[in-house]
């Protein structure tokens, strides 16, 4: 009797070895693996993308269809094509992720498209902005905004608002030339009229000059797109210093050059400033309220900005695909979960467009204001439900 139980069991034991066998052996656990700037002058994006992304594994538990969520961070140093292309390779061969995601800057989002097409690999960008990168492979899909996206509504704010004679400034790479074009375009479209354009290197930029140069053209208004963070400091410390304000030249802005992350380094000289972006830590809703009580718990001291936002959001779509696909990634079936997407933000209603596989969402104006003593964007202004231009 024993004998034929022990005989049973073994048989039960190969069975079950058969039948689930693959799926044990593809192990308990989705691995996410994330490219993100954490040292260097960009080192502030990666470590907002990643305490974004960290807050929501916080907020909703670290285990999802039975499988456990593991996010290995890789920091790609800055806008460094090679060491992102050379981090993915091993990040899908060595480690064996299911997903890839973060990218603060563009070039590295572009130096892995390939690499994510031939391995079929979900990936997602929490931030990097300029338009071409969802097209540059079907297997990437974008959480968080495009340049073109929020400059639109930013031209047809300034000529709704009496300003005819503008000079652009933007960061010379991909998202700066976005947000030139699109400006231009929208704006002259309108009847207004650019009377200067520069482009500023990304690689240490000397303001300065450039500031000065367009004091000397005494335009109505700038607009100027640089990238968030220290880029954005070293812009308004320039444009105090020379006195453009004081010259009575208005200052408008993609949300990155007054981003929550240093506005309040930037001080009272920002105040005032009109911007457009999907994202303030001041915008007024549940799910804000929720995520920064979560980022909170995590990093008590920094402020979270639109990429912590990125970070948060990129997670809860990977959750969706997780939950939807019962544990099992599969690439293409991971990206037909992502087209179409939607839910509710911490920057209010966002959509996966099904066709480009980007975001549609609101884009927000902005003033930058004293609220309780401290400094905020105070949205005041929403364009609804806004897909990226020409796309
Ligand atoms: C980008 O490289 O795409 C990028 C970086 C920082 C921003 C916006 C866009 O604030």
């Amino acid at each position: 009797m024993r004998k034929i139980l022990r005989r049973l069991s073994a048989f039960a034991a190969s069975v079950l070895a058969a039948v689930c066998g693959p799926a044990l052996a593809a192990g308990d656990t989705i691995k996410v693996g994330m490219l993100v700037e954490m040292s260097g002058t960009f080192a502030s994006f990666g470590q907002q993308i990643s305490t974004g992304a960290k807050a929501y594994m916080k907020r909703n538990g670290d285990t999802v269809a039975g499988k456990k969520i593991e996010l290995i961070i890789r920091d790609t140093t800055g806008p460094a094509p090679d060491v992102s292309k050379r981090l993915a390779q091993e990040l899908i061969v060595q480690d064996d992720v299911d997903f890839i995601v973060g990218f603060g800057l563009t070039p590295n989002a572009l130096a892995v498209a390939p690499i994510a097409t031939e391995a079929k690999k979900p990936t997602i960008i929490m931030n990097a902005a300029t338009s071409i990168i969802t097209t540059k492979s079907p297997y990437i899909a974008r959480v968080s905004f495009t340049l073109a996206q929020v400059t639109e509504p930013m031209a047809q704010w300034a000529y709704k608002n009496g300003l005819r004679k503008v000079y652009t400034a933007v960061a010379d790479y991909g998202p700066g030339h976005d947000a030139e074009t699109t400006f231009k375009n929208a704006f002259t479209k309108l009847g207004g009229e650019i009377v200067g354009e520069v482009r500023i290197p990304l690689k240490n930029p000397e303001f300065g000059p450039f500031v000065q140069r367009i004091k000397d053209a005494k335009p109505q208004a700038l607009f100027v797109f640089v990238p968030a963070g220290e880029l954005a400091i070293g812009f308004m410390k320039a444009y105090t210093e020379r006195g453009l304000g004081a010259a009575g030249i208005k200052l408008i802005t993609t949300g990155d050059v007054v981003d929550d992350g240093v506005i309040e380094a930037l001080g009272d000289d920002v105040l005032g400033v009109v911007s457009t972006h999907h994202y303030s830590v001041a915008h007024d809703s549940p799910e804000n309220a929720a995520f920064l009580a979560s980022y909170a718990q995590i990093n008590s001291t920094q402020r979270p900005n639109f990429m912590a936002v990125g970070g948060y959001d990129g997670m809860a779509a990977i959750y969706e695909v997780v939950r939807k696909l019962n544990g099992k990634i599969d690439g293409d079936k991971a990206m037909e979960v992502l087209r179409g997407l939607k839910w509710t933000s911490p920057r209010g209603p966002i959509l996966i467009d099904p066709e480009t596989r980007d975001i549609v969402q609101n884009v927000y104006v902005r003033e930058a204001k004293k609220v309780g003593g401290k400094i905020y964007n105070v949205e005041f202004e929403t364009f609804p439900a806004v897909k990226d231009p020409g796309k």
